[in-house]
């Protein structure tokens, strides 16, 4: 048993032990908007088994895990957003069920609302945040060995703890890790906002600033000590598709490293997944595979003979997701009869707003569920035949690493993590199918080599399948090259 925070002796300085500290939006299964919950529920948990303390912090939602679960209250303290003074207090879960000491930040009105994200002073809300963990940090008695960042919600704590006339004092020597799951997201702000910041050498603006803007993604990569992108391919598209910081990512590349994401095998196992109905193995796949599309099928209207074809995804034209509504319907035309379609997501109301409508001339072939949830994502995973991923932007992607557990096989765009994670059943050793282009054509011309896959050569196809089962994707690999990094740092 590891000891954490609250058991050790106040006098140890850094360096004794390696103590990690993740701040994050997300954590699953406390909140999650996407993949950076799954990441940040689990990473910790894994590092923890490699004999670390790693700790999260996020931000005190008001999510069903709040009301079910123990808390001690640790830490209550103050910051002025502009003349603004709020208070803090930072709550621990007594349990440490989640495999990692979980922190959550309360500010009052603030930070405790239903959604994570999509607030109209989302600005304040992290910037609120970013200082309460600053403080926080600052009243410990001991000092963390590193303070690792991810994505542009927590892009100011390196730009905090080494340049703000409050914090650096004692904070400036701890490093920092900055994890960029997905640079179309940046957090730019106007000047006009940058008395929320704390007081800072004015001659530094320049660390904040991007295109004339205060951004704290750019501000992370130009602070931290060092930068991660969540697969190596990413990591290379940076520096020509980085939503404007194309520049910046080519100039910090020297210390910015590529590490795949893993994904939380305890979590996502088809064996013993409590979302499931009907457990499977690879040597009960093929049956425990076609119960979970039986029940699917019921649900949805559908015949369980044909194969099932998936998306599970936020309707954004990152994923490509405007594409499905045309490239189902064509597929549904060269295809008839032969194969079924469901669409999980939310996001743009007018791509929600078409496949909805696709509905209505499918012809029973096709359904859609709009809306966030889990546990039908599970189903699917397990359910479906193939699993489609057309994304024009995917820096890691989680789907298909949990469709390939599942025995499922994913259809991607050959982008960012599915780059390095999916090789085309025409390789060798391969186990998906892949494309170049995210277009309507190309998806169909996959849907197509599919289905004819399944119909023609199921023997190959079953194959495939359990090749997939056997693939390990697990973070005890992703888990130990961050260590690695950071003890470069230490
Ligand atoms: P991103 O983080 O860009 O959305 P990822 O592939 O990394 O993409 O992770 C997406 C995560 O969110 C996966 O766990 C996926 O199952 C889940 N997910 C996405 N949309 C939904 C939805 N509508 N309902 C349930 N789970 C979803
Ligand atoms: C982001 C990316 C996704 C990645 C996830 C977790 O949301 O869009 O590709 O898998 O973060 O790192």
């Amino acid at each position: 048993m590891k000891p954490h925070f609250f058991d050790l002796n106040y006098g140890v300085t850094r360096g004794d032990f390696m103590e990690i500290l993740h701040v994050a939006a997300e954590c699953f299964p406390v909140a999650k908007a996407g993949g950076l919950g799954d990441v940040v529920g689990a990473l910790p948990k894994y590092q923890n088994r490699l004999g670390v303390i790693a700790k999260v912090v996020i931000p005190m939602y008001r999510t069903s895990f709040l009301y079910q679960e123990e808390w001690e209250l640790v830490h209550e303290g103050g910051q002025y957003l502009q003349e603004q003074f709020f208070k803090y207090s930072i709550i621990r879960e007594k349990s440490n069920k989640l495999g990692f000491d979980l922190y959550l930040v309360d500010i009052n009105g603030l930070l405790d609302r239903e959604k994570v994200y999509g607030y109209s002073d989302d600005t304040e809300r992290f910037i609120a945040f970013q200082l309460a963990v600053c403080d926080w940090i600052f009243h410990w008695q001991h000092l963390p060995t590193i303070v690792h960042c991810h994505d542009h919600h927590c892009g100011l704590i390196p730009f905090f703890l080494t340049q703000t006339n409050q914090f650096r004092s004692r904070l400036q020597g701890i490093p920092t890790v900055f994890t960029v799951h997905n640079a179309q997201y940046q957090g730019a702000f106007d000047w006009s906002k940058h008395t929320l910041l704390p007081p800072y050498d004015s001659w530094k603006w320049n660390l904040l600033d991007w295109h004339g803007q205060i951004n704290p993604l750019a501000a992370a990569v130009k602070s931290a000590w060092r930068v991660t992108t969540v697969s190596y391919s990413y990591l290379d598209e940076l520096t020509v598709h980085a939503g404007g910081l194309e520049k910046l990512f080519e100039y910090e590349k020297g210390k910015c490293v590529g590490i795949l994401n893993g994904i939380d095998t305890e979590i996502w196992d088809p064996s013993c997944d409590p979302y499931l109905l009907f457990h499977y193995n690879k040597a009960t796949m093929a049956e425990g595979k076609r119960k979970n599309k039986e029940e699917v099928c019921k649900e949805f209207g559908m015949d369980p003979s044909l194969p099932l074809f998936s998306f599970i995804g936020r309707l954004v034209g990152e994923k490509a997701a405007d594409l499905l509504p045309v490239a189902i319907q064509d597929a549904l035309l060269h295809n008839p009869g032969r194969a079924n379609y469901i669409v999980l997501g939310s996001g743009q109301k007018e791509i929600e707003y078409q496949l909805q409508e696709l509905r209505n001339i499918a012809g029973g072939f096709y359904n859609c569920s709009i809306g966030y949830q889990e546990a039908l994502s599970h189903s699917l995973y397990a359910a479906s035949d193939f699993l489609l991923m057309p994304s024009r932007v995917e820096p890691c992607g989680l789907n298909q690493l949990y469709a390939l557990r599942f025995g499922t096989m994913p259809l991607v765009r050959r982008v960012g993590g599915l780059i390095d994670t999916v090789i085309d059943i025409g390789d060798t050793g391969g186990y998906g199918i892949c494309f170049n282009e995210a277009s309507v054509w190309d998806i169909t011309y996959s849907i197509r080599r599919a289905i004819n896959l399944y119909y023609e050569n199921p023997e190959k196809y079953k194959g495939h399948c359990a090749q997939m089962m056997e693939l390990d994707f697990s973070w005890d690999k992703a888990a130990a090259n961050y260590l690695n990094l950071y003890t470069q740092l230490k």
